[in-house]
């Protein structure tokens, strides 16, 4: 018997091949880890989706322990809040871990973004990898500006009451708009209780499944990389693109690296500096909302603060939004706009470069301004810079034709 096993081969793997006949398992792992082919060039810009996964991850459980002793209720959720900082065994590290997670979130995801701008990633054919990535960003914000509301603080309150409210210019049907998201003729308990149902349930299963399709996407095409040339189209004699090498183990290895010193920083920020000196938690959030006292100048957390300075920039309200909704829009159109022939920005021009270099100070200038308060000069900046912002965006059809780009290399640059 155990002859004829011997010369029929005995079935490799026996709870493994149980598996595979029934779910393809050992298929999707080859498919998307072991047998993904990804540019042996990726730089320090490839890491941030990986650490953008890490942040989801401690989000979720944080986030889900923080449920279990939070009160999603007007008159209970601000002391609920304290009560898992103060009596909570751990609670003041699960809440602080959370809070920080959400900045260190947009801070992953906008460098994530900019990799995308710096080598063209949202280029042919990576248009739909793109679009999901901006969904992801909206509904990111959307689970923002829901969690922030739930501590009942003074601005989380008053920072609800101006977004709110804003939906209210919109002709017509604005004042239902505003009444459909409130829930009420004025933001209370049951505001604070459809926020709730959006933070913890619907927005992450939106998140979840939007990042499921970005990576099915993402590995349909294949990985861009900083010299923006296509590995597919110069493969081997055993079908492996020449430049690519396995996901798994060479770019997890590295990514590990990064993961650890990521680590680093977010401990540190949760241990050392929770609330940034007030950019991560605001100072006045310190305090039960009051409804009958608005806070001195309120002003979102920072990572709205580049789109609120847009908002502001302009003195009618219905503007302000129409400006504020184009602004977080454009960028979803880069792949069309960007009419360039190479990807990466090291092949560009100075024309591009520079446009990019200008558009990174105007959003960091921008998301200065938003917190400042808007009067005087302040305004005035705001202006030029919001105008900057849309040139980069309405121009680029223009700037990226003219712009002398150089000829791109047949296979990636790397230097070992
Ligand atoms: C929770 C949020 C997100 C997660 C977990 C995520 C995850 C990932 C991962 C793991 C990759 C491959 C590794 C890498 O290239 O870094 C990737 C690639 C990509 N992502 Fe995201 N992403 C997120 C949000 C976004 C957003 C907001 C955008 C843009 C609006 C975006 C656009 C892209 C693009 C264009 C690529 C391809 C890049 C290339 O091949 O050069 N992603 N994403």
């Amino acid at each position: 018997m155990a002859r004829i096993e011997a010369e029929v081969g005995r079935p490799q793997g026996g709870f493994l091949k149980w598996i595979d006949d029934r779910f393809p398992f050992t298929a999707t792992l080859k498919y998307h880890v072991t047998e993904y082919y990804a540019s042996k060039n990726f730089n320090f810009w490839y890491v941030f989706g990986v650490l953008a996964f890490v942040v989801l991850a401690i989000q979720l459980v944080t986030g889900i322990f923080l449920t279990m002793n939070y009160k999603p209720a007007a008159a209970d959720a601000f002391a609920s809040v304290e009560y898992i900082m103060r009596d909570v065994e751990w609670g003041w590290l699960i809440r602080y871990m959370h809070s920080t997670g959400a900045s260190f979130f947009f801070v992953v995801v906008y460098l994530h973004m900019f990799r995308a701008m710096l080598y063209g990633s949202y280029k042919k054919p990576r248009e739909l990898i793109w679009i999901i990535g901006m969904l992801i960003f909206f509904v990111l914000m959307a689970e923002g500006f829901a969690g922030y509301l739930l501590p009942w603080g003074q601005m989380s309150y008053w920072g609800a009451q101006v977004i709110i409210s804003l939906f209210g210019a919109i002709p017509g049907i604005g004042e239902a708009l505003v009444e459909i998201i409130r829930g009420d003729y004025s933001i209370s308990d049951i505001t604070l209780n459809r926020f709730f149902a959006l933070h913890v349930i619907v927005l992450p299963l939106a998140l979840i499944g939007l990042i499921f399709v970005h990576i099915v996407a993402l590995h349909e095409v294949g990985s861009n990389n900083p010299d923006g040339i296509e590995i597919k189209q110069n493969k081997g004699p055993d079908g492996v693109p020449l430049d690519g090498i396995a996901f798994h183990p060479y770019h997890t290895s590295k990514d590990l690296v990064a993961i650890i010193i990521f680590l680093m920083v977010f401990s540190a920020v949760v241990f050392f500096a929770p609330d940034m000196g007030g950019y991560f938690l605001e100072h006045a959030n310190f305090e039960p909302a009051n409804l009958t006292a608005t806070p001195e100048h309120i002003a979102p957390v920072w990572y709205f603060t580049p789109f609120y300075a847009i908002l502001r920039a302009v003195p009618d309200k219905l503007w302000g939004f129409i400006l504020f909704v184009f602004a977080v829009l454009l960028p979803v159109f880069l792949p069309w706009l960007d009419r360039a022939r190479v990807k990466s920005v090291r092949y560009r021009g100075w024309i591009y470069k520079s446009a990019l270099a200008i558009f990174v100070v105007t959003f960091l200038t921008l998301g200065w301004l938003g917190t400042m308060p808007a009067e005087n000069i302040y305004v005035i900046a705001a202006r030029i810079f919001s105008a900057l912002y849309f040139a980069f965006f309405l121009l680029m059809p223009y700037y990226t034709t003219i712009d002398k780009t150089k000829p791109v290399p047949d296979r990636v640059v790397y230097h070992g």
